[in-house]
């Protein structure tokens, strides 16, 4: 059977769960090569050998893990089609509250990481390639308590579309900001008490939570052959939530 990503291989960040699994899950499916991603190994192996992919284990906030990746994976596997920049963390807290430690965190995962990662592996892609960032509404409006974190994401919408000026005709670089969607990361605030399921599910007009299927589904149609006239785009996929 023939996949849209077919002979492509791609490297996809914060693979081992959530958003990013299902990314990776989507474009095996469709007949790519796929590397994942993250701080945990014993996460990652475990979501690989599901996937039926490899990993490597890396935090993209480290520029010296980064760089000896991309020297491996030029090594291993030669040329890369695809990075999908989905690594992400969130530490709430409202601007006084925020503290220089949860500042730098949330910075370097969540913006210094996509930076990282494309400026190491640039030099290693195929002209054609794709880069996808992936931001969140809160890139483009805020919400409260969570001011580093809405900095982080807002950087990546601009980085999105400054990589893809420099880029174009080259590389395309496309940016998808999800609402709230079904994941860990979102279990983890309900399973604190910091918020109810019923109230994420309602900050969507559509009334219900995201699932990553449906940020998989937007990341393959702007990874593959379908997008090539798409760059700089900065994509909602959100119940709703950025209409009101
Ligand atoms: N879920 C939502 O409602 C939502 C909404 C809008 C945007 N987003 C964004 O979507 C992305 C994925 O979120 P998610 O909900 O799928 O989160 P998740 O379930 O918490 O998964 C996050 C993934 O990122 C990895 N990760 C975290 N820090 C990392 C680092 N420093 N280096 C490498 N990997 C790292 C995690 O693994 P390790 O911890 O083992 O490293 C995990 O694989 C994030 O960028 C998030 O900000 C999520």
């Amino acid at each position: 059977m023939s996949g849209l990503l077919d002979g492509k291989i791609a490297i996809v960040t914060g693979g081992s769960k959530g958003i990013g699994y299902s990314i990776a899950e989507r474009f095996l499916k469709e007949g790519a090569k796929v590397i994942i991603c993250s701080r945990s190994k014993a996460e990652l192996s475990t979501a690989a050998s599901k996937l039926g992919c490899d990993f490597h284990q890396l935090d993209v906030s480290d520029s010296s893990g980064v760089k000896s990746m991309s020297e491996w994976f030029s090594k291993e596997h030669g040329k890369l089609d695809i990075l999908v920049n989905n690594a992400g963390l969130i530490r709430p807290g409202r601007i006084t509250k925020t503290t220089e430690e949860d500042w730098d965190l949330q910075i370097n995962v969540n913006l210094k990481g996509p930076y990282l990662m494309s400026n190491n592996f640039l030099p290693h892609m195929n002209t054609g390639g794709a880069i996808l960032n992936i931001s969140s509404t809160v890139g483009l409006r805020a919400m409260k308590g969570a001011a580093a974190y809405c900095a982080s994401k807002g950087g990546v919408v601009n980085l999105t579309r400054a990589m893809a000026l420099d880029l174009a005709g080259k590389i395309r670089v496309n940016c998808i900001c999800p609402a709230v969607v079904d994941t860990p990361m979102v279990d983890e605030r309900v399973q604190a008490g910091s918020v109810s399921r019923e109230v994420l599910d309602n900050v969507q007009p559509i009334g219900r939570m995201g699932k990553p299927e449906e940020i998989a589904a937007m990341a393959l149609h702007l990874c593959g052959p379908e997008a090539e006239w798409t760059t700089g785009s900065i994509i909602t996929v959100d119940g709703g939530q950025t209409a009101a």
